[in-house]
């Protein structure tokens, strides 16, 4: 019988990761309407707000249910919501879970994803007793395959045909990270 898991409140040099508000829905819509951001998404933009309160619902529900964490990650110094991520499909008896996220273009390229992602994992791994945690992404998706490499997840192989997005057949890069071979980011993860 699972028990719930309530979503963590995480600090990290420039960031604050916590749990999705209802004030989160405007914020939220605007980043999953974006057809730049979702180009290599599985599914496709948003276009109604409704589904930004639903994936809100959502996340509580993950808490709930005690299937993983979702969080919204704001930027410390102005509170700025960046995006999210998230530890899902958490599955106690192979003590395995897979991580996502998803930021505004504006954020990119400053290690944000790297910086959240590198927080959640050391929670999961310190708190849930994870052994291993996978993550897929596009192969054409050069910038999560390398926000997973920084991470230190290891490229595991082609998922072939795997996704259709915006029409075109996409293959995905399995990648995983075990425990044994996690490395706890020293922070502040550097900006480039
Ligand atoms: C993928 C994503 C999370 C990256 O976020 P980010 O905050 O820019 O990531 P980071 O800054 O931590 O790291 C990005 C890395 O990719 C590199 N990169 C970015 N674009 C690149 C490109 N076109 N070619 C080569 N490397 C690239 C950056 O240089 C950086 O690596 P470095 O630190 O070695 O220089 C962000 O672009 C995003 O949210 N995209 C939309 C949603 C999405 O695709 N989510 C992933 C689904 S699997």
């Amino acid at each position: 019988m699972r028990t719930s898991l309530p979503a963590p409140s995480l600090h990290t040099a420039r960031l604050r990761l916590r749990a999705f508000e209802d004030a989160d829905a405007n914020d939220l819509f605007a980043l999953h309407s974006s057809g730049y951001v979702l180009r290599y998404w599985d599914t496709p933009p948003w276009s109604e707000r409704a589904r930004a309160e639903k994936f809100i619902t959502a996340c509580r529900q993950m808490a709930q249910e005690g299937t993983g964490a979702r969080l919204a990650v704001d930027r410390a110094s102005d509170g700025a919501f960046l995006g999210w991520c998230s530890l899902s499909k958490w599955n106690p008896d192979y003590r395995s879970a897979s991580l996502g996220y998803c930021y505004g273009d504006a954020a990119w390229g400053h290690g944000y994803a790297t910086e959240a992602a590198g927080a959640l994992l050391r929670w999961a791994f310190d708190t849930l007793d994870l052994n291993r945690v996978q993550a897929e992404t596009d192969t054409r998706n050069v910038a999560s395959a390398r926000v997973l490499e920084k991470l230190g997840f290891v490229r595991e192989g082609t998922l072939r045909e795997d996704c259709v997005v915006n029409g075109d057949v996409s293959d995905s890069w399995v990648y995983g990270l075990i425990r044994r071979e996690w490395e706890p980011p020293s922070e502040p993860v550097p900006a480039r």
